[in-house]
């Protein structure tokens, strides 16, 4: 038997892309969705989809904006015990802090406590899909991949590949980075909600030879995505050139083995060549922006301004835990922040875009999720937009939908999310 559910609400879809065109007119505002085995069906009146489903379950969620969940494109759960650890810089700050910890996942045991821990902590947040590294233990993908199902998620994730430049106990070989990627990918892959995705951590820590591999695999599985980071920090990409002399650029270091696609994700691309920008472009691959993780590690300044107006596919993301927080609502307070820091004053509109639709089409999971659409699995969230006393003082005055918003993604955390669904179902709240 089909369940149906109305949601009341005000029940915000994008009409399109907030980055062409003026972005105060993307929005459109419902009073209802009505929800069917998992999917939307469709928004309107609450009395029309009422009368159409009088069966219907109504859940009503008073004031609260309902929206996509949040998709987070970039973020690593085995860095969770971890987040906030103080004062290194990219790769100190891997080998200080981040090493140790991912060691620790050869305990299956350990990897299901902070699977679940970090999923509950993201889903509090709002949060209702992500792309996440793993550790190099087969262990770690099948706990995150276990949890996610357990909470009938849309997630997505892979197995580290790296076989240099870590300590052994974090080292794999070319062939069993291979072998345990395709058997972790064959057993997972389109299980449920779950995708695979083929994950070199990056190029410092890949043999050529293990990047050749992972090329490889990928090209045996068009249909997984790719991640990997990609010019973080000026030391790194310095690091990868005395690495790969032959390289024209550091992306050339993933063109040459074959891991330059339009599934790829590449987070970070702060520092980008003529030559690298031009072929992102080209092929669509997708830049993700880690914006709490880039002003934490003390990267620099991704130009999101830039990406866009030249045609980029972008997505925003956590990279928790060298991003300081799990919130999507803080990350995009520091998407606006940088995006002032480099000449263009993000419109809540486009900020929200990227932390829904704008991921999800990094993930190119934008049929599916990102934006409240009829056929759209149900992944949804209630934002209070007055959650605390100073959110909600400001949020009083507001003219339209966008300005009540913007102090939520601003001062906003988990005591917004007052509400989520995931695939239909009441998750939170
Ligand atoms: N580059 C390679 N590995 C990592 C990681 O775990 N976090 C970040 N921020 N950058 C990386
Ligand atoms: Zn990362």
């Amino acid at each position: 038997m089909s369940s149906e559910t109305i949601l009341k609400g005000r029940v915000l879809g994008f009409t399109r892309c907030p980055f062409e065109g003026d972005p105060a007119d993307t929005a459109r505002l419902d009073e209802a969705v009505l929800i069917r085995d998992g999917h939307v069906v469709r928004t309107g009146a609450a009395a029309e989809l009422r009368s159409a489903s009088p069966e219907a379950q109504v859940e009503d969620m008073g004031e609260a904006v309902i929206t996509a969940g949040f998709v987070d494109a970039h973020a690593h759960y085995p860095q969770t015990a971890m987040i906030a650890s103080w004062g290194k810089r990219l790769i100190d700050w891997l080998n200080a802090y981040t090493f140790p910890e991912e060691m620790r996942f050869a305990d299956p045991a350990y990897a299901s406590e902070i699977a679940g821990r970090y999923l509950d902590l993201t889903l509090s947040n709002g949060t209702t899909t992500v792309a996440s590294y793993c550790t190099i233990h087969p262990e770690s993908v099948e706990a995150f991949f276990t949890a996610a199902q357990s909470r009938g998620l849309r997630a997505a994730a892979g197995k580290t590949c790296m076989n240099r430049n870590a300590p052994d106990a974090l080292c794999d070989t070319t062939q069993s980075a291979y072998d345990d990627s395709q058997a972790l990918l064959e057993t997972w892959h389109g299980v449920d909600r779950l995708s695979y995705i083929v994950t070199p951590r990056f190029s410092p820590t890949s043999t050529p030879d293990q990047l050749s591999a992972m090329g490889a695999l990928w090209a045996e599985h068009p249909d997984c995505l790719m991640q990997t980071h990609l010019s973080e920090q000026p030391d790194e990409v310095d690091w990868v050139k005395s690495l790969f002399p032959e390289a024209r650029d550091y992306l050339d270091t993933y063109e040459a083995h074959g891991l330059l696609g339009a599934r790829g994700l590449y987070g970070h691309a702060i520092y980008l060549e003529p030559r690298e920008r031009d072929r992102l472009r080209e092929v669509g691959a997708a830049l993700v922006h880690c914006p709490t993780s880039n002003t934490f590690i003390g990267s620099g300044l991704f130009n999101m301004a830039l990406a866009k107006a030249e045609g980029q596919r972008v997505g925003l993301a956590t990279d928790t835990g060298g991003g300081s927080s799990f919130s999507m609502l803080r990350t995009m307070a520091a998407a606006y922040e940088i995006g002032q820091l480099t000449g263009t004053a993000l419109h809540p509109a486009q900020l929200y875009w990227l932390a829904t639709a704008g991921s999800a089409g990094a993930m190119h999971m934008d049929d599916k999720i990102g934006n409240i659409a009829p056929g759209m699995e149900a992944d949804l969230i209630a934002l209070d937009l007055a959650s605390t006393p100073a959110i909600a003082q400001r949020a009083a005055s507001a003219e339209d939908i966008w300005e009540a918003i913007f102090p939520t993604i601003m001062m906003g955390d988990d005591r917004a999310i007052k509400a989520v669904w995931t695939g239909g179902r009441r998750a939170l709240g």
